[in-house]
């Protein structure tokens, strides 16, 4: 059995000058998936609700279905890091009842929890990993303030996200997401903090990248950001074997002697 990434393994490879990857995980097929890749950390993330759910937004998500998907991907990918993202309403009304929601991310196999938010979660984060919960912040745009926002917005108030990557990494974070924030400003704040930053949609300085499971290999090619590779077109080959599929069936092609008893 491979030995799971830790927190010191992540410090330890950019202390190193090393890069860390980050990729979403649901099922058990990402999850598989993004283990055999030996990617170093997976996300269970709220996007969940887009991507899975078919959602506009995250809000919806419950921490009901995170764990569900979290004990998935903790079982299924015995390799990476796995943090559990506490989705809108799992931590804002009141410390208590965040810490009771962490835990049970622990308690599902989750190693970390991720959440949104700066100085205003900092107390919160501190009291988390006074807890033994380790944390992961997340500043930028923050999908959860969708409606604050008006959609997604490129964050590019610098001394606000200093201070605020500054709060996360005091309180205790071991790394901070960084979402859609000019590449310069974000090189600045992973020289500001001694804690590692994983981008999206913030440029090549950050000590490590996040990307979306279905995103990056192409499930969803109406969805379309500047700061999206797509490292194939899994929709275009899914949707022309489902037509050879449909097309064998109708002129009696499929199943032939091979498959048959
Ligand atoms: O939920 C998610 O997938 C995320 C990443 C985009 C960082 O929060």
């Amino acid at each position: 059995m491979p030995k799971r990434t830790t927190i010191r393994d992540i410090q330890k490879k950019v202390d190193g000058g090393g890069r860390v990857s980050m990729v979403t995980a649901y099922d058990a097929f990402s999850a598989r998936l993004v283990d055999a890749a030996g990617i170093d950390m997976a996300l269970v993330g709220d996007s969940v609700g887009s991507t899975v759910q078919g959602r506009a937004d995250t809000l919806a998500v419950t921490m009901q279905q995170m764990l569900y998907h979290t004990e998935i991907v903790a079982r299924c990918a015995p390799g990476p890091l796995v943090v559990g993202d506490m989705p809108f309403g799992s931590f804002q009304s009141s410390p208590d009842e965040a810490i009771s929601n962490a835990v049970n991310f622990l308690k599902a196999g989750a190693n970390a929890v991720k959440l949104e938010g700066g100085a205003a979660v900092g107390a919160l984060v501190a009291r988390m990993t006074r807890a033994g919960i380790p944390v992961v912040g997340h500043l930028g745009y923050t999908p959860q303030s969708v409606n604050q926002t008006s959609g997604a917005r490129l964050n590019k108030e610098k001394e606000d996200l200093l201070q605020n990557a500054q709060r996360l990494a005091d309180a205790g974070a071991f790394a901070i997401v960084l979402e859609m924030v000019p590449a310069a400003i974000a090189k600045e704040v992973t020289a500001a903090v001694n804690i590692p930053t994983i981008g999206i949609g913030a440029g090549a300085g950050c000590d490590g990248q996040v990307l979306v499971f279905f995103d990056m290999l192409g499930f969803s090619p109406e969805f379309s950001p500047r700061f999206l590779k797509r490292y194939m077109d899994f929709h275009g080959q899914a949707l022309a074997a489902l037509k050879q599929y449909k097309s064998d069936v109708e002129d009696g092609s499929f199943p032939a002697k091979e498959h048959s008893y």
